[in-house]
């Protein structure tokens, strides 16, 4: 008696493009050249939404433009270092000009250097807390004026489990990220009125 071969089934899972939560909304991401922050401009890109991907990264946005495919028609790329004040001013003011306003703003864009505590010098310490605490309140008060202007407008910080789990050779992260979590709770307060 022989054994009838198993049948196999190949299941692809589809992106919902059917949605268009977003179409009419102008949105600026940072950290848009990589990882959750471009999955994020290609989501609201699917959505219909007018997006503006924002990266230190060049070859990372251009990496963002090709995965846009035909989307990539309502995508402006713009470099940045969100670390650096006149850069985020200038960022800010071109994507504004691009969208013709803002309604969303994502602060994806972060850096992880971990390492052992004793050997973490000042500059690594400081660089983290830079771009990750300092550089996320840069582009918020950038963009508050155009958001505040713009329709239901969100901003959404990137926290991590790293700040209220402990993780180790983490520190400098973790404050960051402890620093954006009180920082959003701040503004929403202070902002929701
Ligand atoms: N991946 C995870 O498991 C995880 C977990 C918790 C939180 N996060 C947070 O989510 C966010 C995205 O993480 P990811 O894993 O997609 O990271 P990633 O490294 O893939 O992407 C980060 C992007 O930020 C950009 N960037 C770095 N420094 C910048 C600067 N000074 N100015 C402008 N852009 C800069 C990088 O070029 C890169 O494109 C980060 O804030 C990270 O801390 C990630």
């Amino acid at each position: 008696m022989t054994t009838p071969a198993p049948t196999t089934t190949t299941t692809t899972t589809t992106t919902p493009h059917s949605l268009s939560r977003y179409t009419g909304r102008r949105a600026l991401v940072t950290g848009g050249g990589s990882g959750i922050g471009q999955a994020t401009v290609l989501r609201l890109l699917a959505e219909g939404g007018s997006v503006v991907a924002a990266d230190v990264s060049e070859a990372g946005l251009a990496d963002t433009e090709v995965k846009a495919g035909p989307d990539a028609a309502r995508l402006t790329r713009v470099l940045v270092d969100i670390a650096d004040e006149a850069s985020v001013r200038a960022a800010v003011t071109s994507a504004v000009d691009a969208l013709g306003g803002l309604d969303v703003l994502v602060n994806a864009a972060g850096i992880l250097r971990s390492g052992h505590t004793r050997e973490v010098t000042l500059a690594d310490f400081e660089q983290v807390l830079r771009v990750n605490l300092v550089g996320t309140f840069l582009m918020i008060r950038e963009a508050l004026p155009a958001l505040l202007d713009g329709h239901e407008p969100a901003v959404v910080n990137f926290s991590s489990t790293a700040q209220n789990y402990a993780h180790p050779y983490m520190a400098a992260y973790a404050a960051s990220k402890g620093g954006i979590q009180s920082m959003t709770h701040a503004l929403a307060m202070e902002f929701s009125k």
